[in-house]
């Protein structure tokens, strides 16, 4: 038998950083601030990740670019490895991801590699508690998912390991 199914994902857009709830404003510029840190003299776009964690530290990671492309890491990864250096029992309820490139400026919300969604997904797994993705571009729009679940919708689950 066949059937035709499909995913659907609820999601919240603010037209502008503008609007967003103090708190959320306050990860996002965070996000932002990180993005100065980023070493990225290969694409020129410079990803910046700020995480809010239970006890309420920000910590931030940014993109860090080898010659040897590959090895490189995003930012988002920068952030939970740091996370999970110097607070790894403090659980993470959230992660503002964004980026800005001179070359062509980012107007659309930037949206977490295949790889970061992964990541994400196994520190909700290690910590049993959903984190609240949070992606703009430079300026423009800011969309909120309530999980990295609704990102990689048929995810490994590690909890059957
Ligand atoms: N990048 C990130 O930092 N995060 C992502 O989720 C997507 C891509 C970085 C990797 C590389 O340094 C640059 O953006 C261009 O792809």
């Amino acid at each position: 038998m066949k059937e035709n199914l499909k995913f659907e994902i609820n999601y919240i857009a603010y037209k502008s950083s503008d609007e967003l709830p103090e708190n959320y404003k306050l990860l996002v510029d965070a996000a932002k601030k990180a993005t100065n840190d980023s070493y990225a003299p290969y694409s020129n776009f410079n990803v910046g990740a700020a995480l809010f964690l239970n006890d309420g530290q920000i910590i931030l990671g940014s993109n860090q670019e080898n010659a040897s492309y590959p090895i490189g890491f995003c930012a988002e990864r920068t952030a939970l490895s740091a996370a999970a250096s110097i607070a790894s029992h403090t659980k993470i309820k959230a992660i503002a991801i964004t980026a800005k490139s001179l070359k062509n400026p980012v107007l659309t919300p930037a949206a977490p590699c295949g790889i970061c969604r992964q990541t994400i997904f196994e520190a909700e797994c290690k910590h049993h508690q959903n984190i609240e993705i949070i992606l703009t571009g430079e300026s423009g729009a800011v969309y909120i998912f309530k999980s990295i679940k609704d990102l990689l919708p048929l995810h490994f689950d590690a909890d059957f390991l």
